[in-house]
Order: C-alpha cells, then structure tokens, then sequence
C-alpha cells in the first residue's frame, strides 16, 4: 500500500518511516516536512495519509485528502476546536482515523479505566497524572484526555463539566466527583500516564509507560491499513482494534 507520512523530519515521523521502510506491504511514497530536503506534498496514487505534525497543518492537509479520497490516519494532538471541525468536514467525504494514542496498552487501559470508574464508584477519587519528554508542544497529552473521558464515562459524567486541570492557591477542599489532570514536563520520557483511584482505605493506580515511539508508529501503520477503502467517517484506534 502506498502511504504518506507528514511530520516526516519530526520524532514520530522518523519512526513512522523506518518501520514502514521495513514492511514489505507498505510503499513510502512521500516523506512530507516543512524540514529542508523533505517533499511538500504527495504524489497522485497515494492510499492512505499518516499525520504526526503540528496542529496548525492538519485542516489543510486534511481538506486535501478529502479532495482526493485518501484515507487519512491523525495522530497529532492539541487541535483547536476550528481545526477539529475541519477534520469532522473531511470525514463526511473519506475515512479518518483519529486517536491520541496508537498504542495496544492504551486502548487497553481505556477499557479498564472506564471499567475501575464504574466499579469503584463515588468514593474513589480520580487524578491523572501524565509525564512526558521536555520538547511536547501541547499540554496536558492527549492520552491523558482520553483516559479522563474513560474515567468520567465510567462515572455517568460529562468530563467537560467535572475537570480541573492543575491546581494552584487556595482551591479549597476537593469536591466530590471531580476529575482532575496534571501534566509534568522533563528530559526523554515518551509517555508515562497513570490514573488514580484515591479511597479512604485503599489507592488503586492504573499505570502505563511507553517505552518506544514504536509502540505509537506500529499502531498508526495499522491503523492506516485498515482505514483505506473503508466508508467515510472518524474511527478510533479502539475501532481499528476492534475494542470499541
Ligand atoms: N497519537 C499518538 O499516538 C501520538 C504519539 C506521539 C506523538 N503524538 C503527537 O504527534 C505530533 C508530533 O509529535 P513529535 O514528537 O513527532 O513532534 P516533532 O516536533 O518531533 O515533529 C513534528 C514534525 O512536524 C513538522 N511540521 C510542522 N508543521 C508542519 C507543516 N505545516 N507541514 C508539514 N510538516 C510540519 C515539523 O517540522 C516536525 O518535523 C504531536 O502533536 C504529538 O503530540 C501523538
């Protein structure tokens, strides 16, 4: 299958390549980067697009996919609610994929994140906690949201309406039902998220760490293998793994 990789020069990028130049089933046909050397487009004939940029890029690359129907795999965070709506545009007209995290354990954890809100109920707590590399753009990752969503799903609540993120000063005593989110920044850390279930008499923690950026790239190829010839809309990484 031919595929492009916009956000080529960039840390996913790079992996994104090098595990696609070594699938025999997959064909890099344009390495796509603002980066001196790179191309600035595709070529006619392209099958799929896997986006690891920057936010700002993804509405135009997006609307020219649809244009061309290519199935388009996103992997870049931090969108705008303008440039979300160009992406929701786009998926009248082709497959998008859309997901903060294209790993296995991830969408694993979503399941049992929502699972433990459920089961554990109003007297738990629930704080997420994310780590990661010095040179993230965007804060908090969107994994962490995702897992937020998860947990507040599993409580019957709209995570919009019981988030807080960070805290600073005199916040007062917590409010029950609360769900709050804190981002660390530092050195090489390529992605640790835990969340945490706070009790009176017991914590549980649900924690995940990715230890290579192959663990986001295998995901995404996979996930733009299976999107191409499907029907338009937005799928997730939960759809591509069939956990949805
Ligand atoms: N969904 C996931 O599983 C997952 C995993 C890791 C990172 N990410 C996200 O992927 C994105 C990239 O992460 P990274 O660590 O590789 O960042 P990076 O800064 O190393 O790479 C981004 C690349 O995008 C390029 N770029 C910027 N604007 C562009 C444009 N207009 N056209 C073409 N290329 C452009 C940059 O030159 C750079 O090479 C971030 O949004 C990050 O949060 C998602």
């Amino acid at each position: 299958m031919k595929i492009a990789i916009v956000g080529a020069a960039g840390r996913m990028g790079r992996m994104l390549c090098s595990l696609a130049e070594a699938d025999p089933a997959l064909e890099v046909v344009a390495r796509v980067d603002v980066a001196d050397g790179f191309d600035r487009a595709w070529p006619a004939g392209t099958e799929a697009v896997i986006d690891f940029s920057f936010h700002s890029a993804v509405p135009g690359f997006v609307a020219r996919a649809a244009a061309e129907g290519i199935a388009y795999v996103i992997g870049t965070t931090g969108l705008s609610a303008d440039e979300q709506q160009a992406v929701d545009a786009a998926a009248q007209r082709i497959p998008v994929v859309q997901s903060g995290n294209y790993s296995l354990g991830v969408n694993l954890l979503l399941n049992l994140v929502e699972t433990a809100a459920r089961t554990l109920g109003a007297g738990y707590d629930i704080e997420v906690v994310e780590m990661h590399h010095r040179h993230k753009k965007d804060a908090p990752s969107g994994t962490a949201l995702m897992l937020a969503k998860a947990a507040a799903a599993g409580c019957g609540e709209d995570l919009d309406k019981v988030s807080v993120f960070g805290r600073k000063g005199m916040v007062g005593e917590r409010p029950e039902g609360e769900i709050a989110i804190h981002a660390l920044r530092g050195g090489s850390v390529v992605g640790d998220h835990t969340v945490m279930f706070a009790g009176d008499v017991e914590r549980v923690e649900i924690t995940h760490k990715a230890q290579s950026r192959e663990a986001f790239a295998a995901g995404a190829l996979k996930a733009a293998q299976w999107a191409a010839g499907r029907n338009p809309g937005i799928y997730t990484m939960r759809d591509v793994l069939g956990f949805a």
